[in-house]
């Protein structure tokens, strides 16, 4: 058997068709299933971070990560509208590039994916805990509201969460995006809101707002980078709404919107946000006596933090909210609040979501056990490997630290990100006639910068990190070598017919040439 074995595009297809999910999704909902996936915990939480990393500078690392997603989202788009079937980067590697790259996509798609719901479910876990003690002076025991790492036993609603949406993903996609779709109207009003007050503060004194941009780069180029390596997480998940191609109508017209539309409206909402929280409150990063960056997240920063009372944005786990206090709309800080406390669960629906269609199709490929891709009955959505992922994630929300999780989940999107603007130039030199209903335009130019701008990213992630995720990609290998080869339905030459079609025995696969 060959490793680099490819699924041929027209066998992917025709798999689809005969047991594709039920076709619901249109534009608009595709659009508000990417907003849902992308503004959270990003923007709300980690845009203090990157204060911390960058200062003022901070507004270009918006910059320099929405760029890398924009270009990686134009290669995105022209294999999603081109392979309209669920599985993302899964299934253009696959198509494209072979079996065993294919099973990496896949398995760093789980760091994407399931960690960054287990990163956001303890963001969303933060806020809640807040909410009780300040609106109903209920108090959670420490020991049950944060994992190990802070201090505590376990997060208990953050695992809490996790399994409430694993329910609500059971029941249906339907029923999934339209509660979706409330909560993203929640969030950019909570936005809006935010932008609109701090713009009224910066207007009415102009003068002392722009001091609040100098110095514009403490920390230098260093620094903007490393932020931008950092809030790329605010980014993380448009993708997501490519692993929603089975399940959209049109999808050849109707993808490319929803990924491009998406990750445009976010991008406008973080740079105006940014610049608001400069301008109304500044964004100076707390210094070591040598004058370098305390690093975020340390000891060494929540000391310097006490010291001044907490009183600086980068000190903030709500920044948003700290801000608009800060400039004297404490009604409308906390409503921030409590909206982003409303809200976060939106993308870690959207995020589980993108989870269990990848499993799904990897199942249906034989890469995973075939019971993994069951369809329930009666809600016709793929229940097991819901569960089985929602399980996974309660454990990462559990006992994990919510920026290591996020910087784990840069890693691996990251590497998916290269893989399809890897995948996207070798499929219009392998398969040039091919009808494309969208093309990314100027391919050479755009996708090489896609790949450039993740391999920048990626090695601007801490070593930390980067450890960990050859770890992952080592185990991923292994499993890979002892179970997947051997299952794999391209390896045994089948293409998979065993849901409705379950006593018809399964069919050979075209020739590959
Ligand atoms: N982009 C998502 C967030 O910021 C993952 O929470």
């Amino acid at each position: 058997m060959n490793n680099w074995r490819v699924k041929p595009l027209d066998a992917i297809l025709a798999t689809a068709e005969k047991k594709s999910l039920h076709r619901s999704l249109g534009a608009f909902q595709l659009t508000m299933l990417g907003i849902g996936a992308v503004i959270g915990t990003g923007i709300f939480v980690l845009t203090a971070e990157a204060a911390q990393k960058a200062g003022p500078g901070m507004i270009w690392s918006f910059v320099i990560a929405g760029v890398v997603c924009a270009v990686a989202a134009l290669c995105y788009s022209e294999l999603a509208a081109m392979v309209p079937v669920s599985g993302s980067a899964y299934t253009y590697t696959y198509a494209v590039m072979g079996e065993v790259l294919a099973w990496m996509v896949g398995w760093a798609l789980v760091l994407e994916y399931a960690v960054a719901a287990g990163a956001v479910s303890v963001g969303w876990s933060g806020y809640f805990v807040g909410l009780l003690e300040h609106q109903l002076h209920i108090t959670i025991p420490h020991a049950l509201a944060v994992g190990p790492n802070d201090g505590g036993i376990i997060n208990l609603p953050a695992m809490i969460i996790a399994l409430l949406i694993t329910g609500l993903l059971v029941l249906g996609t339907t029923e999934s995006a339209s509660v979706n779709a409330i909560l993203v109207a929640v969030k950019v009003t909570a936005l809006s809101l935010f932008i609109f007050l701090a713009y009224k503060t910066i207007f009415a004194n102009p003068t002392e707002a722009a001091t609040h941009f100098q110095p514009m780069y403490p920390l230098g180029i260093g620094g903007v980078s490393a932020a931008a390596a950092s809030i790329f997480f605010a980014y993380v998940g448009f993708d997501a709404v490519s692993t929603a191609a089975e399940e959209t109508k049109n999808p050849q017209v109707n993808m490319p919107i929803g990924l491009i539309g998406s990750l445009a409206i976010c991008t406008v909402f973080y740079m105006l946000v940014a610049g608001g929280v400069i301008g109304t409150v500044g964004a100076q990063p707390m210094l070591n006596a040598d004058g370098s960056g305390i690093a975020p997240g340390s000891k060494e920063l929540a000391a310097a933090c006490s010291a001044i009372g907490d009183n600086a944005v980068v000190c903030s786990k709500e920044a948003l909210a700290w801000t608009l206090r800060k400039v004297n709309f404490a009604t409308a800080g906390n409503l921030v609040g409590l909206a982003a406390g409303i809200a976060l669960p939106s993308v870690i629906l959207m995020m589980m979501f993108g989870q269990t269609r990848i499993f799904f199709v990897m199942s249906r490929d034989g890469l995973l056990p075939e019971v993994f891709s069951k369809i329930h009955p009666k809600f016709k959505t793929p229940y097991v490997i819901t569960i089985l992922t929602g399980v996974f994630v309660a454990f990462f929300a559990a006992f994990f630290p919510v920026g290591a999780l996020a910087d784990i989940s840069n890693a691996g999107t990251l590497f998916a990100f290269a893989m399809v603007s890897i995948a996207v130039m070798v499929l219009r030199k392998k398969d040039p006639e091919r009808k494309r209903p969208f093309k990314t335009p100027w391919v050479y130019v755009v996708a090489p910068i896609s790949i450039l701008g993740c391999v920048y990213l990626f090695f601007k992630l801490s070593f930390y990190t980067l450890a960990l995720f050859v770890v992952w990609a080592t185990i991923g290998l292994v499993v890979y070598f002892l179970y997947s080869r051997n299952h794999s339905h391209v390896g045994k030459g089948l293409v998979e017919v065993h849901e409705e079609d379950a006593d018809v025995p399964p069919q050979p696969v075209p020739p590959i040439d």
